[in-house]
């Protein structure tokens, strides 16, 4: 099994265009990431800004006619170019995904337990059905379930439990990546809670290693993540370490996404209301929506910028080219 550890994980220019019924939708553009050994990235925007489309992306999951350029780099290998029986050995055995709504999606005609055991032996992981009912039921009860959830139908387990059981379905595996798509979104605030923690616990157990978290809440990345990428229409617009992002943002759109969490009464606010507008291919997808839109902007997408270590913008306000 590949990890991480060897290579690193990279994402390389990567731009994917989704191709429906004609029309082309550039859903990510240029877009880059890596991630060291251990660390949890957040990818932090608004609904559409391509979050999902990046965890599809490193699954090898967009398929023609979508087309799919750049590279996502996983222990030496570009997933962008594995073969169909190489990627159904490196889904779920390298990077496994906890899809948005899955809490949602389990099959309801079938027990936790049966829906475990069988990707347990699909992904040839465990030799017979005893040991893959002996690790399921060890995987539940990492989540805090018992033993009778596995004879339990999704529909007779709670929003919180079901979300546990898609998480021990995403690690059953042991996989070096996870990518969690909005895994709270959807639950009560304390089940939420309930959730970030246990990732949480997850984490600092090394259970989990590296995560990919998906949200459109700050507060989610201000838990879980070591650093934050934050994306705007498709684009990286700005990444840094989380703290240095929720305390001191840079790019007119994060700023506006901070205000929209903190009262601050000290700062002048800057929330404008974001609509569905075209944004421009060429320049700056924010220049719409942006109060200090200058000439520029409307020219090309700025180069990113290195402000602080660690925290870079793509913002002509700090003298991107
Ligand atoms: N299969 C598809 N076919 C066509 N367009 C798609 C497809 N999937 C996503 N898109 C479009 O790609 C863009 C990015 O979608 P994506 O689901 O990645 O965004 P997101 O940031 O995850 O949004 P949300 O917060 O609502 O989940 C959107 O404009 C979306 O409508
Ligand atoms: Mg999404």
């Amino acid at each position: 099994m590949a990890t991480t550890a060897e290579n690193g994980f990279k994402i390389e220019h990567l731009n994917v265009s989704y191709m429906s019924r004609g029309a082309r939708v550039n859903a990510l553009k240029d877009f880059s990431l890596s991630m060291k050994e251990n660390e949890s990235v957040g990818l932090l925007g608004e609904s559409g800004a391509g979050k999902s489309t990046v965890g599809w992306a490193v699954l090898g999951m967009i398929e023609e006619p979508n087309i799919v350029t750049g590279s996502i780099g996983f222990g030496g290998e570009n997933v962008l170019s594995m073969s169909k029986s190489e990627l159904n050995e490196y889904r779920w055995k390298d990077a496994a995904m906890i899809f948005q709504g899955s809490l949602n999606t389990l099959d309801p005609l079938t027990t936790v337990g049966r829906s475990l055991v069988e990707l347990l032996m699909y992904k040839h992981f465990c030799k017979t059905k005893e040991e893959a009912q002996e690790l399921s039921l060890k995987t539940l009860q990492v989540l805090g379930l018992g033993e009778s959830t596995m004879d339990a139908y999704p529909h007779q387990l709670s929003g919180g439990m079901r979300q546990r059981v898609a998480i021990a379905m995403a690690i059953s595996t042991d996989p070096s990546m996870l990518i969690a798509d909005e895994p709270t979104t959807a639950l009560d605030t304390i089940t939420q809670a309930s959730i970030l923690r246990l990732i949480s616990k997850l984490r600092y157990e090394k259970r989990i290693r590296n995560v990919l978290f998906i949200s459109h809440d700050v507060a989610v990345h201000a838990f879980l993540a070591d650093r934050v990428i934050v994306m705007f229409r498709g684009r990286s617009v700005e990444e840094g370490s989380t703290k240095e992002v929720v305390k001191n943002p840079l790019h007119p759109y994060t700023k506006l996404l901070m205000s929209s969490v903190r009262i601050d009464s000290s700062k002048e606010a800057v929330i404008a209301p974001l609509g569905e507008e075209e944004s421009s291919e060429r320049g700056c997808p924010y220049l719409n929506y942006c109060p200090h839109a200058m000439a520029v902007c409307a020219d090309s997408f700025p180069e990113v910028t290195t402000v602080t270590e660690g925290h870079t913008v793509a913002c002509f306000l700090y003298g991107g080219k």
